[in-house]
Protein backbone atom coordinates (compact mmCIF):
# COMPACT_ATOMS: atom_id res chain seq x y z
CA UNK A 1 0.00 0.00 0.00
CA UNK A 2 2.78 2.46 -0.47
CA UNK A 3 0.90 4.80 -2.74
CA UNK A 4 -2.08 5.13 -0.56
CA UNK A 5 -3.37 6.90 2.39
CA UNK A 6 -3.85 5.21 5.72
CA UNK A 7 -7.40 7.10 6.06
CA UNK A 8 -8.76 5.88 3.23
CA UNK A 9 -8.76 2.36 4.33
CA UNK A 10 -12.45 1.75 3.48
CA UNK A 11 -14.32 3.42 0.80
CA UNK A 12 -17.55 2.41 -0.81
CA UNK A 13 -17.31 -0.58 1.39
CA UNK A 14 -14.21 -2.26 0.49
CA UNK A 15 -11.58 -3.15 2.68
CA UNK A 16 -8.47 -2.07 1.63
CA UNK A 17 -6.67 -4.57 3.31
CA UNK A 18 -8.31 -7.55 2.31
CA UNK A 19 -8.29 -6.94 -1.67
CA UNK A 20 -7.93 -9.63 -4.03
CA UNK A 21 -4.75 -10.43 -5.50
CA UNK A 22 -4.94 -10.35 -9.01
CA UNK A 23 -7.89 -8.38 -10.75
CA UNK A 24 -9.00 -8.65 -14.42
CA UNK A 25 -11.03 -6.94 -17.05
CA UNK A 26 -12.56 -7.12 -20.34
CA UNK A 27 -12.66 -3.69 -21.63
CA UNK A 28 -16.08 -3.79 -23.14
CA UNK A 29 -18.22 -1.27 -24.55
CA UNK A 30 -15.78 1.29 -26.05
CA UNK A 31 -17.67 0.75 -29.78
CA UNK A 32 -21.37 1.41 -28.15
CA UNK A 33 -19.89 4.17 -25.75
CA UNK A 34 -18.99 5.89 -28.96
CA UNK A 35 -22.02 5.40 -30.92
CA UNK A 36 -24.09 6.85 -28.56
CA UNK A 37 -22.41 9.96 -28.97
CA UNK A 38 -22.26 9.82 -32.23
CA UNK A 39 -18.42 9.47 -32.44
CA UNK A 40 -16.56 6.80 -34.53
CA UNK A 41 -16.04 4.02 -32.60
CA UNK A 42 -12.22 4.81 -32.50
CA UNK A 43 -13.02 7.62 -29.93
CA UNK A 44 -14.57 5.12 -28.04
CA UNK A 45 -11.29 2.89 -27.99
CA UNK A 46 -9.66 6.94 -27.34
CA UNK A 47 -11.95 7.10 -24.03
CA UNK A 48 -11.55 3.52 -23.51
CA UNK A 49 -7.66 3.86 -23.19
CA UNK A 50 -8.16 6.66 -20.56
CA UNK A 51 -9.73 4.85 -18.58
CA UNK A 52 -7.75 2.05 -18.23
CA UNK A 53 -4.85 4.56 -17.26
CA UNK A 54 -6.99 5.68 -14.56
CA UNK A 55 -7.91 2.49 -12.99
CA UNK A 56 -4.40 1.12 -13.64
CA UNK A 57 -2.98 4.18 -11.64
CA UNK A 58 -5.58 3.10 -9.46
CA UNK A 59 -4.85 -0.17 -8.86
CA UNK A 60 -0.66 0.67 -8.22
CA UNK A 61 -2.15 3.31 -5.68
CA UNK A 62 -4.06 1.35 -3.58
CA UNK A 63 -1.35 -1.73 -3.29
CA UNK A 64 -3.29 -4.59 -5.99
CA UNK A 65 -0.52 -7.21 -7.00
CA UNK A 66 -1.76 -7.63 -10.54
CA UNK A 67 -4.04 -6.42 -12.81
CA UNK A 68 -4.68 -8.30 -16.28
CA UNK A 69 -6.37 -6.51 -18.75
CA UNK A 70 -8.15 -7.77 -22.40
CA UNK A 71 -6.80 -5.09 -24.69
CA UNK A 72 -7.09 -6.89 -28.31
CA UNK A 73 -8.03 -10.54 -29.07
CA UNK A 74 -6.98 -13.31 -31.33
CA UNK A 75 -10.41 -12.47 -33.17
CA UNK A 76 -10.14 -8.95 -32.81
CA UNK A 77 -8.03 -8.80 -36.20
CA UNK A 78 -11.64 -9.42 -38.06
CA UNK A 79 -12.45 -5.56 -37.36
CA UNK A 80 -11.84 -2.91 -39.76
CA UNK A 81 -7.92 -2.28 -40.46
CA UNK A 82 -8.42 1.45 -39.81
CA UNK A 83 -10.56 0.74 -35.87
CA UNK A 84 -7.41 -1.96 -35.36
CA UNK A 85 -4.70 0.43 -36.67
CA UNK A 86 -6.62 2.93 -34.14
CA UNK A 87 -6.43 0.11 -31.15
CA UNK A 88 -2.62 -0.32 -32.15
CA UNK A 89 -2.15 3.30 -32.18
CA UNK A 90 -3.28 3.69 -28.49
CA UNK A 91 -1.36 1.13 -27.30
CA UNK A 92 1.65 2.23 -29.09
CA UNK A 93 1.12 6.12 -27.04
CA UNK A 94 0.32 4.14 -24.02
CA UNK A 95 3.17 2.57 -23.80
CA UNK A 96 5.65 5.47 -25.15
CA UNK A 97 4.27 7.49 -22.03
CA UNK A 98 4.43 4.62 -19.53
CA UNK A 99 8.24 3.57 -20.89
CA UNK A 100 8.70 7.42 -20.43
CA UNK A 101 7.07 7.55 -16.59
CA UNK A 102 8.29 4.15 -15.65
CA UNK A 103 10.74 4.98 -12.74
CA UNK A 104 8.39 6.96 -11.23
CA UNK A 105 5.49 4.47 -11.46
CA UNK A 106 8.03 1.11 -10.84
CA UNK A 107 4.77 -0.10 -12.56
CA UNK A 108 5.77 -3.85 -14.36
CA UNK A 109 4.59 -4.56 -17.50
CA UNK A 110 3.83 -7.59 -18.89
CA UNK A 111 2.21 -8.92 -22.16
CA UNK A 112 -0.23 -12.27 -22.78
CA UNK A 113 -0.48 -13.45 -26.37
CA UNK A 114 1.56 -13.90 -29.53
CA UNK A 115 2.77 -10.28 -30.41
CA UNK A 116 4.68 -11.63 -33.64
CA UNK A 117 2.29 -10.42 -35.53
CA UNK A 118 1.91 -7.26 -34.35
CA UNK A 119 4.17 -4.35 -35.94
CA UNK A 120 8.24 -4.66 -35.25
CA UNK A 121 7.75 -1.36 -33.72
CA UNK A 122 5.29 -2.09 -31.08
CA UNK A 123 6.81 -5.16 -30.60
CA UNK A 124 10.05 -3.73 -29.82
CA UNK A 125 8.11 -1.73 -27.18
CA UNK A 126 6.68 -4.46 -25.41
CA UNK A 127 10.02 -5.69 -25.47
CA UNK A 128 11.51 -2.45 -23.84
CA UNK A 129 8.74 -1.75 -21.19
CA UNK A 130 9.07 -5.69 -20.42
CA UNK A 131 12.66 -5.45 -19.45
CA UNK A 132 12.78 -2.30 -18.12
CA UNK A 133 10.29 -2.91 -15.56
CA UNK A 134 11.43 -6.63 -14.74
CA UNK A 135 12.94 -5.23 -11.85
CA UNK A 136 9.99 -3.45 -10.23
CA UNK A 137 8.36 -5.09 -7.33
CA UNK A 138 5.02 -3.35 -6.97
CA UNK A 139 1.32 -3.68 -9.32
CA UNK A 140 2.42 -5.83 -12.11
CA UNK A 141 0.01 -4.64 -15.25
CA UNK A 142 -0.62 -7.60 -17.82
CA UNK A 143 -1.92 -6.25 -20.68
CA UNK A 144 -3.71 -9.04 -23.21
CA UNK A 145 -2.58 -8.44 -26.72
CA UNK A 146 -3.13 -10.97 -29.94
CA UNK A 147 -4.29 -13.09 -26.94
CA UNK A 148 -7.35 -16.11 -27.13
CA UNK A 149 -7.70 -18.37 -24.48
CA UNK A 150 -7.92 -21.22 -26.67
CA UNK A 151 -4.55 -20.06 -28.34
CA UNK A 152 -2.62 -19.88 -25.33
CA UNK A 153 -4.09 -23.13 -24.00
CA UNK A 154 -3.10 -24.72 -27.65
CA UNK A 155 0.28 -23.16 -27.65
CA UNK A 156 0.97 -25.13 -24.27
CA UNK A 157 0.12 -28.06 -25.57
CA UNK A 158 2.14 -27.78 -28.41
CA UNK A 159 5.14 -26.63 -26.28
CA UNK A 160 4.73 -29.38 -23.67
CA UNK A 161 3.95 -32.17 -26.49
CA UNK A 162 7.48 -30.99 -28.06
CA UNK A 163 8.98 -31.10 -24.19
CA UNK A 164 7.64 -34.77 -24.06
CA UNK A 165 9.25 -35.79 -27.41
CA UNK A 166 12.19 -34.76 -26.92
CA UNK A 167 12.53 -36.10 -23.42
CA UNK A 168 11.93 -33.06 -20.75
CA UNK A 169 8.84 -34.07 -19.71
CA UNK A 170 7.05 -37.13 -18.56
CA UNK A 171 3.36 -37.09 -19.65
CA UNK A 172 2.76 -39.61 -16.59
CA UNK A 173 3.77 -37.05 -14.11
CA UNK A 174 2.49 -33.98 -15.31
CA UNK A 175 0.33 -31.73 -12.77
CA UNK A 176 -2.00 -28.70 -13.43
CA UNK A 177 0.73 -26.44 -11.57
CA UNK A 178 3.14 -28.07 -14.46
CA UNK A 179 0.64 -27.17 -17.51
CA UNK A 180 0.29 -23.69 -15.89
CA UNK A 181 4.14 -22.95 -16.11
CA UNK A 182 3.54 -23.43 -20.32
CA UNK A 183 0.84 -20.63 -20.22
CA UNK A 184 1.89 -17.21 -21.16
CA UNK A 185 0.38 -16.15 -17.22
CA UNK A 186 3.62 -18.17 -16.22
CA UNK A 187 4.52 -16.99 -12.69
CA UNK A 188 1.50 -15.03 -12.37
CA UNK A 189 -1.72 -16.04 -9.64
CA UNK A 190 -4.87 -17.18 -11.06
CA UNK A 191 -7.27 -14.16 -11.36
CA UNK A 192 -9.55 -13.65 -8.18
CA UNK A 193 -11.54 -11.45 -9.54
CA UNK A 194 -12.81 -10.98 -13.71
CA UNK A 195 -14.80 -7.66 -13.97
CA UNK A 196 -16.90 -6.99 -17.52
CA UNK A 197 -18.58 -3.73 -18.05
CA UNK A 198 -20.93 -2.70 -21.12
CA UNK A 199 -23.87 -5.82 -20.23
CA UNK A 200 -22.43 -8.77 -22.01
CA UNK A 201 -22.06 -11.97 -19.79
CA UNK A 202 -19.57 -14.20 -21.05
CA UNK A 203 -15.79 -14.33 -21.07
CA UNK A 204 -15.25 -14.14 -24.75
CA UNK A 205 -12.08 -16.46 -24.93
CA UNK A 206 -10.71 -14.91 -21.84
CA UNK A 207 -7.81 -16.71 -19.18
CA UNK A 208 -9.70 -19.82 -20.03
CA UNK A 209 -7.30 -21.76 -17.88
CA UNK A 210 -6.60 -18.95 -15.00
CA UNK A 211 -10.91 -18.29 -14.56
CA UNK A 212 -11.52 -22.16 -13.16
CA UNK A 213 -12.24 -20.53 -9.55
CA UNK A 214 -12.55 -16.69 -10.23
CA UNK A 215 -15.28 -14.63 -8.50
CA UNK A 216 -17.63 -12.73 -11.57
CA UNK A 217 -18.43 -9.29 -11.72
CA UNK A 218 -20.87 -7.50 -14.77
CA UNK A 219 -22.36 -4.24 -14.99
CA UNK A 220 -24.03 -2.67 -17.96
CA UNK A 221 -21.49 0.62 -17.86
CA UNK A 222 -19.79 0.56 -20.83
CA UNK A 223 -15.84 0.59 -20.30
CA UNK A 224 -14.93 4.57 -21.02
CA UNK A 225 -17.77 5.22 -18.53
CA UNK A 226 -16.22 2.78 -15.42
CA UNK A 227 -14.93 4.99 -12.59
CA UNK A 228 -12.89 4.22 -9.50
CA UNK A 229 -16.52 4.00 -7.63
CA UNK A 230 -17.71 0.94 -10.15
CA UNK A 231 -13.85 -0.68 -9.27
CA UNK A 232 -15.15 -0.24 -5.40
CA UNK A 233 -18.10 -1.92 -6.34
CA UNK A 234 -16.58 -4.72 -7.84
CA UNK A 235 -14.65 -5.43 -5.21
CA UNK A 236 -17.23 -5.10 -2.67
CA UNK A 237 -19.36 -7.58 -4.76
CA UNK A 238 -16.23 -9.63 -4.49
CA UNK A 239 -15.69 -9.40 -0.69
CA UNK A 240 -18.99 -9.99 -0.05
CA UNK A 241 -18.77 -13.68 -1.26
CA UNK A 242 -17.59 -17.17 0.23
CA UNK A 243 -15.50 -18.73 -2.09
CA UNK A 244 -14.68 -22.30 -1.22
CA UNK A 245 -12.73 -23.62 -4.18
CA UNK A 246 -15.35 -26.88 -4.19
CA UNK A 247 -14.78 -27.05 -0.40
CA UNK A 248 -17.64 -27.05 2.24
C1 LIG B 1 -13.92 -3.85 -26.70
O1 LIG B 1 -14.96 -2.91 -26.92
C2 LIG B 1 -12.63 -3.17 -26.73
C3 LIG B 1 -11.55 -3.51 -27.50
C4 LIG B 1 -11.58 -4.65 -28.43
C5 LIG B 1 -10.30 -2.72 -27.49
C6 LIG B 1 -9.80 -2.31 -26.13
C7 LIG B 1 -8.75 -1.31 -26.35
C8 LIG B 1 -8.52 -0.21 -25.56
C9 LIG B 1 -9.28 0.08 -24.34
C10 LIG B 1 -7.49 0.80 -25.95
C11 LIG B 1 -6.06 0.42 -25.86
C12 LIG B 1 -5.65 -0.29 -24.64
C13 LIG B 1 -4.63 0.06 -23.81
C14 LIG B 1 -4.21 -0.94 -22.80
C15 LIG B 1 -3.93 1.37 -23.83
P1 LIG B 1 -15.83 -3.01 -28.25
O2 LIG B 1 -15.14 -2.24 -29.32
O3 LIG B 1 -16.07 -4.44 -28.60
O4 LIG B 1 -17.15 -2.30 -27.81
P2 LIG B 1 -18.62 -2.64 -28.32
O5 LIG B 1 -18.93 -4.04 -27.85
O6 LIG B 1 -19.46 -1.61 -27.65
O7 LIG B 1 -18.62 -2.51 -29.82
Amino acid sequence: MAFFKAKENTADGVDFQRLPRHIAIIMDGNGRWAKRRGLPRTAGHAAGAETFRTIATYCRDIGLDYLTVYAFSTENWKRPAQEVSAIMGLLKKYLLEAVAKMERDRVKMEFFGDLSPLSPELRELCQRTREISRRYEGCQVNICLNYGGRDELTRAARAYARDCVEGRADPEHLTDSQFGGYLFSKGVPDPDLIIRPSGELRLSNFLLWQSAYAEFYFTDVLWPDFSKQELHRAIAAYQSRSRRFGGV
